[in-house]
């Protein structure tokens, strides 16, 4: 007989065998003091294109004081149980209000997190007959989600229309043969890690030939997307079409919590109906009173966006004319795609790191082929054209460095805290 322990610690997973020399650098990195474009690295202050804080609003003066305002008055505790036994408050709905009417839906329903929300939100809705159609590139939170899923899945290569509609093909047919169920198909407003945004408009127009539900994950595009930041179904101009909207508080709005939104029916049948909340601790008062002005600044301060916006397009057009292959981003994630084995990566991070204060995400084997690198920039409305300047001219010089060889290394350097 095996020993669980035993073999756990045999073999730590594919990044966690790196553990040794990368924790603490490469991997569970510590960024200090006040959130911003540029933070403290082991002491050195960095231009930082790692947060998600797209619009800024992680240390905005207002949502400072309204989180210190409502953590003051009343605490992390209340209100305390399950919203649907103890733990409702007019402030929990008020939000939710506020969420439906930004998204266009008739009403929302609050998540605590966003992953396990969305996992458990596919839960509630799916029975043991319905087909999920799913993107393949979709966020771990909805493969998860799918994990708990009793009846058949079928996945189409991402953003692949033709495949959508074929998957969709053989969904109908289950279905036909069982005489029973339904088809959800889950897609995303834009992918996190290549930063395109979903084809929802096309997917969504596949409502001419078959019958189903569609549930659109947009956490990087609420808030940045759209004429008024509702996001990506903004953008294409279909959010009518999308029936289950989801986004997590995380990014944009720079906090803790999710939402779903969509018809009143079904929303309230999930507010009945998804384990995650049933059996969880309602969202704590002060991250509810934060989201509310985290959302009044969101929909009132459209420079914030705006500037992102700025911001976004002047360091994709900078890497752009330097030559760097950015792939087919439509949003402001900006995926910067270079060749590489994982040890050159880790010296080309650690020369942005060490001489140019640079402080960016990379994404190697295994997450991705062999060879390949990505580097992650995620710009903000806080960036100023100098740390833009300043990081392009850095992405100019490593790469030079990175074609000439500079960093080839028998083994990743030991970078860990010890
Ligand atoms: C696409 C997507 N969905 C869901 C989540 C999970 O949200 P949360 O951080 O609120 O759990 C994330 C990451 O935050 C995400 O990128």
């Amino acid at each position: 007989m095996a020993d669980i322990f035993e073999r756990l610690i045999k073999n730590y997973g594919p990044i966690g065998q790196h553990r040794e020399r990368a924790h603490g650098y490469f991997a569970f990195p510590k960024l200090e003091g006040e959130i911003g474009s540029k933070m403290k690295f082991r002491g050195q202050e960095m231009i930082v294109w790692s947060l998600n804080n797209y619009l800024g609003l992680a240390n905005h003066p207002a949502v400072r004081k309204a989180d210190a305002d409502a953590s003051a008055k009343y605490g992390l505790a209340l209100p305390m149980g399950a919203r649907m036994m103890s733990g409702n408050s007019d402030l929990h709905e008020r939000l939710e209000a506020e969420l439906a009417s930004f998204e266009h839906k008739e009403d929302a329903i609050l998540m605590n997190y966003g992953y396990q929300g969305i996992m458990s939100a596919i839960d509630a809705i799916c029975g043991r007959h319905d087909v999920v159609v799913y993107d393949a590139e979709c966020h771990a939170c909805i493969i998860d989600g799918l994990r708990m899923l009793a009846g058949h899945r079928f996945v189409y290569k991402h953003n692949d229309i033709e495949d959508c509609e074929k998957q969709l093909q053989r969904a109908q047919a289950l279905i036909d043969k069982q005489e029973t169920g339904g088809i959800l198909v889950i897609t995303e407003g834009v992918f996190g890690m290549a930063g395109d945004q979903g084809k929802l408009k096309e997917v969504a127009a596949l409502k001419n030939k078959f019958s189903f539900r569609l549930l659109v994950d947009d956490a990087h595009g609420f808030g940045t997307l759209g004429k008024t930041g509702a996001g990506a179904g903004e953008e294409q101009g279909c959010q009518d079409e999308i029936d289950l909207y989801f986004s997590t508080f995380a990014k944009s709005m720079a906090s803790i919590g999710a939402f779903m939104a969509g018809p009143k029916t079904i929303i309230d049948y999930i507010r009945y109906n998804i384990r995650s909340q049933i059996f969880a601790k309602s969202l704590p008062m002060p991250f509810v009173v934060g989201n509310l002005k985290r959302l009044e600044l969101l929909r009132t301060q459209t420079e914030l966006k705006d500037n992102l916006w700025k911001n976004a397009l002047a360091l994709q057009t900078g890497l752009k004319e330097r030559g760097f292959d950015i792939g087919k981003t439509d949003s402001v994630v900006t995926p910067v795609y270079m060749k590489g084995g994982v040890e050159e990566a880790t010296l080309m991070v650690m020369d942005l790191r060490e001489n140019y204060k640079i402080f960016c995400s990379i994404v190697v084997y295994p997450v991705i082929p062999k060879g390949h690198i990505i580097y992650r920039l995620i710009p903000t409305a806080e960036h100023s054209q100098e740390e833009i300047d300043l990081t392009l001219k850095a992405f100019s010089e490593t790469k030079a460095k990175l074609d000439a060889g500079a960093y080839k290394a028998e083994e990743i350097p030991d970078m860990a805290n010890k």
